[in-house]
């Protein structure tokens, strides 16, 4: 087959049809800001290698997983990861999902290629298919690798975003997420699955809310009924999609035309420290919204402290920054003076944050 002409400019909101190591090669050098991966779980080894096990996905018995062993894989794998690490920014990330089958096999490829892996994530599944045989556990989970394009990529995790979807609590690397089912599962006229392994929407809603901004391009080399492009359309965030069935590709894009992206108010995340503008404690003091000589007091008024006029503090022998200070009394490692010292007015504690998001937003 004749080989298709490079993009000169990504192709964005588009569900590519194609082989995803072909398309992949169309594609500028960092161009994608994150990428999710869904690949062939290989469950249908031939031969004696591996019995499939069908509690683990929906069956999967397409010939596009099927491969003639694991070197055949393997060397997929590879071609197709080469090619993501090509397209990805130099401070992106990429998420990898699998199984038992697979997963060992793309975390080597992914640590041989010089990705670097952030964490490793169990999507615990709230109603896994049972064990038909009884030889083996249920397998109720599948496993997602998180890894930056290299060690020294800069990575975006928005962590204040994932506490917040957690209850204000730090979210953590084991989800409990049930299995994409009811009116969120594409199916034909016959009423059967439209493809075997949709995954959930809720699944892409915190990947994609966790390692990228709106107006970001997220890009899925195996992207079956378009999940990832649905969600990432939702949140306002870009999409490249590449599907090799030419039906899948066809659900997908109807899928995705119905997707109303949400205001970016709703879209929007809680800016990560590097996107707060840096303000110094010694704004405050300059513009005598915490004068010098006020006093500070911890939450349970254990400590008061004195503000000098260089923005210094004093409580006790400690003298410092409202950090520095902060740390020595509570004997801590560190601290975050902001929320941790308060400023008494009107019989009411406010936390130094409050005054420092008050001067931000220019108040
Ligand atoms: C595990 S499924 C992904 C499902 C998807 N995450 C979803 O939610 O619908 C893998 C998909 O990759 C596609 N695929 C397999 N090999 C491919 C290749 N070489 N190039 C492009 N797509 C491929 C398959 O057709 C299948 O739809």
């Amino acid at each position: 087959m004749p080989r298709r002409a490079p993009h000169d400019t990504p192709p964005i909101d588009q569900v590519l049809q194609g082989d995803c190591i072909a398309e992949l090669r169309r594609l500028p050098d960092a161009c994608v800001d994150a990428v999710f991966a869904d690949p062939p779980y290989n469950l249908q080894l031939k031969g004696a290698l591996h019995r499939p096990d069908h509690s683990l996905v929906d069956a999967v018995d397409d010939d596009w997983d099927q491969f003639r062993d694991f070197a055949a894989y393997d060397s997929f794998t590879r071609q197709w990861l080469a090619e993501c690490r090509r397209v990805l920014k130099k401070d992106g990330t990429i998420w990898v999902i699998g199984a038992y089958h697979n997963v060992f096999r793309l975390g080597t490829a992914l640590q041989d290629l010089n990705f670097w892996v952030l964490n490793d994530v169990i999507w615990r599944k709230a109603n896994p298919m049972p064990n038909f045989r009884g030889r083996r556990f249920t397998n109720a989970h599948e496993t997602l690798i998180w890894a930056a394009r290299g060690k020294e990529s800069k990575h975006r995790f928005n962590y204040q975003a994932m506490k917040a979807l957690n209850d204000d609590v730090q979210m953590r690397s084991d989800w409990f997420i049930p299995l994409c089912t009811g009116q969120e599962r594409l199916r034909d006229e016959a009423g059967a699955k439209l493809h075997p392994t949709q995954k959930p929407e809720a699944l892409l809603h915190r990947v994609i809310l966790s390692c990228t901004a709106i107006g970001d391009t997220v890009l899925d080399p195996f992207s079956g009924t378009g999940t990832t492009a649905a969600v990432a359309r939702r949140l306002g965030r870009h999409f490249i999609g590449i599907e090799q069935d030419a039906a899948y590709a066809a659900a997908a894009r109807a899928r995705i035309a119905a997707i109303e992206p949400l205001p970016e108010e709703a879209a929007a995340t809680v800016p990560t420290k590097r996107e707060q503008p840096r303000l110094p404690f010694g704004s405050l003091v300059e513009r005598g919204i915490v004068p010098p000589g006020a006093t500070l007091t911890d939450k349970l008024r254990r400590w008061r402290a004195t503000v000098a006029a260089d923005g210094s503090i004093t409580c006790g022998r400690a003298r410092g920054s409202i950090h520095g200070v902060g740390a020595a009394v509570q004997e801590a490692p560190s601290c975050n003076g902001w929320v941790f010292w308060h400023v008494e007015q009107a019989g009411r504690l406010r936390v130094l944050d409050e005054f420092r998001q008050d001067m931000l937003r220019g108040h």
